[in-house]
């Protein structure tokens, strides 16, 4: 039975007379209903009735913004129109958000107290390199935009995670002395060392995703303390602050490009190691709160290429509308020497005793059988 179910599921169809896609083929160049390479990079999905919404960072051949966030629509997955731009770049230089800063993974939400789309995004000021580290975040009153731009920092200022220790909190700064790498400084950063060096201007935040719980709260989980601690947020009910609650994901653990998912009241998360623009092997965690403990589950992808994720690196979970439990891993396979032509590696992604398990193929579509198996 189960493998009939596989069968259903990776329905392998190819139509020669067709110019829609009725497929994925992870790694191809993947064209819009015009016919152009799609644009949307460390993207990720919203979804409204019967369609879908991709947000993704709009890149030249270098990965500095000079557009903004594009935004394409489908109603199957597989067949993309281009909405144009969500959120344009600035031609004011004293924008935060001008020609030539940095925004990456942006994700949208949808509030229902306010009725408005809500798009948070990792920014870094033009010419500062990765420095700025801040969280920006733009609202629109369409899913298509455009999205406004609202503000960008460090979140988190002045305020302590959740159960970090009245020790950890009033450490000298005499005890941080301590060089790259040794294992002296391996527990100081896990003991807090840059949530202190940080406090009062707010911690970093670079690679980041959103996710909203069941019941309407939503979360912004980025990497911080120079990427070697995940912080998990809670936001303000308009979706538009941090509300001051938050924790530290696996201190130490060197996690980045988070993406969260919920199955049967376990959250999972798959994120990567840190190599820059070079992929790495996934990793994957669960936790029955988002606030933890997130229990380590080893790297989800299986079989050839699963040590560098198939040459790719999360951005976004997607659940798939009416397809019950299927769950869709999205990954980008960065060119850093031509960004615009990085691929999109999208997969199923099967929930295995309780460890989410990514498998590759090279064309698969999904099917009304669902990837969980018991
Ligand atoms: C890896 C991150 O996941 C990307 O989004 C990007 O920030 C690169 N690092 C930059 O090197």
């Amino acid at each position: 039975m189960k493998l009939l179910c596989l069968l259903f599921f990776l329905i392998i169809v190819a139509d020669p007379c067709s110019s829609q896609n009725t497929f994925f083929e992870p790694g191809a160049i993947w064209k819009d209903t015009e016919g152009k390479h799609i644009n949307a990079h460390g993207g990720g999905i919203y979804s409204e009735g019967d369609t879908y919404y991709w947000y993704g960072e709009h890149k030249g051949q270098s990965s500095i913004a000079q557009v903004g966030v594009r935004v394409y629509s489908s109603s199957d997955l597989y067949n993309w129109k281009n909405e144009g731009i969500a959120l344009a770049v600035s031609n004011d230089l004293d924008s935060e958000i001008t020609k030539g800063s940095v925004i990456e993974r942006p994700k949208v939400i949808y509030n229902n107290k306010t009725g408005k789309y809500v798009m948070w995004f990792h920014l870094e000021l033009k010419n500062q390199g990765y420095a700025a580290a801040r969280t920006g975040v733009a609202i629109s009153d369409s899913p298509t935009g455009p999205f406004k731009y609202l503000k960008s920092y460090r979140p988190n200022a002045n305020v302590w995670p959740l159960n970090f220790p009245l020790s950890n909190q009033k450490r000298t700064k005499k005890n941080e002395l301590y060089e790259w790498w040794t294992p002296e400084w391996k527990a100081a950063l896990i003991e807090g060392l840059y949530v202190r060096r940080d406090f009062r201007e707010g911690q970093m935040s670079r690679d980041m995703t959103v996710f909203v719980d069941d019941d309407g709260k939503a979360y912004h989980i980025h990497s911080s303390e120079e990427n070697q601690t995940l912080h998990i947020s809670e936001l303000t009910d308009d979706y538009l602050d941090f509300t001051s609650r938050w924790t530290r994901m696996k201190p130490g653990g060197q996690n980045e490009a988070p993406a969260v998912f919920k199955h049967n009241d376990t959250y999972y998360m798959i994120t990567s190691g840190l190599t820059g623009w070079a992929p790495n092997a996934a990793r994957s965690f669960s936790a029955k709160s988002i606030w933890g403990p997130w229990k380590s589950l080893g790297n989800p992808a299986t079989g050839k290429l699963a040590q560098v994720t198939f040459n790719s690196q999360s951005t976004y979970v997607l659940t798939v509308n009416g397809v019950e439990d299927t769950f869709l891993y999205m990954g980008d396979r960065w060119n850093p020497k031509n960004h615009i032509d990085g691929r999109y590696i999208w997969l199923p992604i099967k929930i295995k005793n309780k460890k989410p398990e990514i498998e590759w193929f090279d064309k698969w579509a999904l099917s009304k059988y669902n990837s969980i198996q018991p």
